[in-house]
Parts: structure tokens; C-alpha cells; sequence
């Protein structure tokens, strides 16, 4: 009798037993949702004009400016380890009040693109498409007076993603937040002959404290006031399906979401609304924590670098921009 009841415990719902799947690696390994894949993972890289050069950046451990020789060398590298991509920003010897080295075909970014093309790498080569690394004042586009002029700052970008698909890249991926930048691109890069260069759009960028030391490393740091005039409020997660669903409207073939771990309920919810491939972005910010709180050996690296990474990928992500993709790609292919 008290054999019977007890057989009537266990299998009443609510005293079920998750926990036999857990029993050991191969049966955890069986019923993992989520894997991660090194081909999914998209590398950022800092480019500088010269030969040889390379600048550490303090603030994003492991990474560094490195003229189009270096860049190429670490694209190569990326490739043999099976990463996806790579997604490159130029940092011009000269900046103007209109960006307009963004555009120069002489710039960093296509000189490195047009050597990673040159040896046919197995790599997806993808360039932002922005201004504020090319301006003196570091916004994302043109001033008028202290105002972002949205209409006059479109041609510029189509300029410069012209330049970076005539170079090489596969993707350009616009990332300045000004209304129509995607169907500004699309149209310039048919005109131009390059209707088979992808847009991948910063549908959904929040206004974000995580930004700081990529702007560090791109000396993009505005001159005065901040990027919410253009970029969104984190506040809003509505808004960001608008911005997603105009992207998809004007032609993006890749949407995105940044900053990656503050954005898990977007990518969820886009991941139902959008059958177009997905982004997200771990910014500099999200590295930099895990970094420095590794470094004082308060959490371990690796597992949470793997942790956050899984996560975004469950959340919906397909395709992740992180700095952490070559350690990564290192680790996953030790694991097999
Ligand atoms: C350019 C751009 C930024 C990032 C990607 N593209 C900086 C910004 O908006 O200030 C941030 C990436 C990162 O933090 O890793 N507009």
C-alpha cells in the first residue's frame, strides 16, 4: 500500500524529474537547445593607414588598430579558425567636419578589403557604415549647427558604402541611426553595379553607455552633447520592432539589435515577428566587463563569454558580432 502511493508521487505532475537529463555530459549534450557556432560569429576589426602598425586598445583587451597588412594577416587567421566574418571600421589619419574620408578609396577600410578579397578568404567581409569615426566632431552624421542633419548626412553614407562594395565587402552594415539610411543605401549600391552587396541594418540601436571603449578605439567620442537625438531610447522595445520593421521594408537583408545582452527580449520577439537572418552586437562594454571582472578573478572568462553568447543565440540571434569570436572559435573547436 505505502509502495503504491509512493509509485503515484513521483509520476503526478509537478514531482517530475527534470533532473535525469542532467546525469551526465552525454545526456546533457543529447538535449542542449542551443549550440553556437564559430561560422556564426562576426569578428570587428580596427583598421589604420600604413604598414606594420598596430595600437593596443586599453580598453578592449587583446585588440588593436592594425594597418590593412596586419588586419588582413588576423582576417586570415579568423578564417582558419572557422569564424564567419569579419566586420571592419577605418580609423582615418584625417577627420573633417563632413566624415568625408569615409568615402576615400584610398581610406583603411577599403585598402584592407581589397587585400582580404585579393586572397579569396573563406571569411564573410563586412564594413559599417558610419561617420563618426571620420568626423571631428565624432557624430554619426553631418551638423547643422549643433543639429544631426538626417537628409543632408544619407548621400555621405551611400558614398562611403559604395567605396567599401566596390572594394570587396559582401556586407555593408549601416549603423548611424538616421531615418532611411537603409533605403539610401540600396538604390546607390544597384546604381553603382552592386546589387549583390548585402545590407545588414543597426535596425535597432539603443542610446548606450556599453559603447564607451569601442569609442576609445575609434576616437569617436562626440565633441559635445550625446547620440540620443538619433539613436534610441533603451527604454523602448516597441520602437525597435518599428525600426526593424522599416529596415526590412527599405531593402536590409540582415537585421540587427545592439547592445546584444540588454536587447535578449528584442531578439526574442524579433526572432517571432522577422524571418530575415538576425544580429546582435555585443559591444565593447559587454567585453570589457567580462574582461575586468575576469581579470580580478571574480568570474571565470571562458564560461562567461560562452554563457553570454549561448544566451544571445537562444534569445534568436543567428549571427553574433562580439570580441570574442577568435577565443571562441579556439575553444569550441578544442571541445570537439
Ligand atoms: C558607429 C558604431 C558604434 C558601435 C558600432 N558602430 C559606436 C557608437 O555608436 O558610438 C559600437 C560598437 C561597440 O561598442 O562595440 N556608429
Amino acid at each position: 500500500m505505502r509502495e503504491l502511493t509512493r509509485t503515484r508521487d513521483v509520476t503526478t505532475p509537478g514531482a517530475e524529474r527534470p533532473r535525469r537529463l542532467r546525469a551526465r555530459p552525454a545526456l546533457r549534450a543529447l538535449v542542449r537547445e542551443t549550440r553556437v557556432d564559430p561560422a556564426q560569429l562576426v569578428a570587428p576589426l580596427f583598421v589604420i593607414s600604413g604598414h606594420n602598425r598596430r595600437q593596443e586598445i586599453g580598453s578592449l583587451k587583446g585588440h588593436a588598430r592594425l594597418s590593412p597588412d596586419l588586419a588582413l594577416a588576423e582576417a586570415a587567421r579568423l578564417a582558419r579558425l572557422g569564424v564567419g566574418g569579419v566586420l571592419l571600421f577605418g580609423i582615418p589619419d584625417e577627420k573633417d567636419d563632413l566624415g568625408h574620408s569615409a568615402a576615400d578609396a584610398a581610406g583603411p577600410v577599403p585598402h584592407a578589403l581589397r587585400m582580404m578579397k585579393a586572397e579569396q578568404l573563406p571569411i564573410v567581409l563586412a564594413a559599417d557604415v558610419c561617420l563618426c569615426e571620420y568626423t571631428t566632431h565624432g557624430h554619426c552624421g553631418i551638423l547643422d549647427g549643433e543639429r544631426i542633419d538626417n537628409d543632408a548626412t544619407l548621400p555621405l553614407l551611400a558614398a562611403a558604402a559604395t567605396a567599401y562594395a566596390e572594394a570587396g565587402a559582401d556586407i555593408v552594415a549601416p549603423s548611424a541611426m538616421m531615418d532611411g539610411q537603409v533605403g539610401a543605401l540600396r538604390p546607390a549600391l544597384d546604381d553603382a553595379g552592386f546589387g549583390g552587396t548585402s545590407i545588414m541594418a543597426y535596425s535597432s540601436k539603443h542610446a548606450s553607455a556599453f559603447y564607451s571603449p569601442f569609442r576609445e578605439a575609434a576616437g569617436s567620442t562626440p565633441s559635445f552633447g550625446d547620440r540620443k537625438t538619433y539613436q534610441m531610447d533603451p527604454a523602448n522595445g516597441r520602437e525597435a520592432m518599428r525600426e526593424l520593421e522599416l529596415d526590412a521594408g527599405e531593402g536590409a537583408d540582415i537585421l540587427m539589435v545592439k547592445p546584444a545582452i540588454t536587447s535578449l527580449d528584442l531578439l526574442a520577439r524579433a526572432r517571432d515577428r522577422f524571418d530575415l537572418p538576425l544580429g546582435a552586437y555585443q559591444v565593447s562594454g559587454e567585453a570589457a566587463m567580462i574582461e575586468a571582472a575576469a581579470e580580478r578573478g571574480w568570474i571565470d572568462r571562458r564560461g562567461a563569454v560562452l554563457e553570454s553568447l549561448t544566451a544571445i543565440v537562444r534569445a534568436g540571434a543567428d549571427i553574433v558580432m562580439t570580441y570574442f569570436a577568435a577565443d571562441t572559435a579556439g575553444w569550441l573547436r578544442a571541445a570537439r
